[in-house]
């Protein structure tokens, strides 16, 4: 099926949160997908972490047109080709690398990269990127982190995402430079070993309907 190609602000820009999803069993991608789509999450980040990752991208890709699945843990050139192959519509890294933003580009991948200090955020720059993940965020200075790197970075949009859930959330949203925030939050392991759609349903409604509000 083809979809039409977003671009990395634009995908950011669907929801205030992505999750981040840990997939064992092929089985259980395209009903967790339906889950979360049913609440009102579309933006779906399945990490390349299990055997069965680009299988489940594959699946959701297939089976679930209103979602917009992409590849998590990209750590390579070749994570790249392979997310392609698999239906990934975006990728996002925990790293900012030369290797794997420069074959993104070849390749017309929207990606998110992973930063978490000046240094990174200069190499995305060398790209021409302005969209980046903040990783992992709770633990590299969370909030006052974004707010010191917004002096010299104005023009950067960050997704941080690392140690965040529905409580601390909107604390981020608040600020002017996060466009949204990703977590593992929505897609409990318990939940989902368990298959417990309705749960994730209503996980994903409450992150739905976050609101930009600081706590
Ligand atoms: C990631 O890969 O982005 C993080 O593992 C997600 O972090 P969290 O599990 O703390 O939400």
């Amino acid at each position: 099926m083809s979809t039409p190609h977003l671009s990395a602000l634009q995908i950011m820009q669907q929801g205030a949160v992505i999750p981040v999803i840990v997939l064992d069993r092929l089985a259980d991608a395209v009903p967790l997908a339906r889950a979360l789509v049913a609440g009102g999450v579309k933006v779906l980040e399945v990490t390349l972490r299990t055997p069965v990752a680009l299988d489940c991208i594959r699946a959701i890709a297939d089976a679930v047109p209103d979602a917009i699945v992409g590849a998590g843990t990209i750590v390579s050139a070749a994570d790249v080709d392979a997310s392609i192959a698999a239906g990934a519509q975006f990728g996002v890294s925990p790293g900012c690398t030369a290797q794997v933003l420069g074959r993104a580009q070849e390749r017309a991948l929207s990606i998110l990269p992973g930063v978490s200090n000046a240094s990174n955020i200069m190499t995305a720059l060398e790209f021409g990127l302005t969209e980046l993940k903040f990783f992992p965020a709770k633990q590299s200075g969370g909030v006052e982190m974004l707010k010191a790197l917004g002096g010299p970075f104005p023009q950067i949009c960050f997704c941080p995402t690392g140690g965040i859930d529905a409580a601390s959330a909107p604390n981020y949203l608040a600020l002017p430079n996060v466009v949204c925030v990703g977590g593992s939050w929505l897609t409990p392991a318990v939940q989902v070993r368990e298959q417990n759609w309705d749960a994730i349903t209503a996980l994903a409604r409450a992150a739905a309907a976050i609101s930009r509000q600081p706590n």
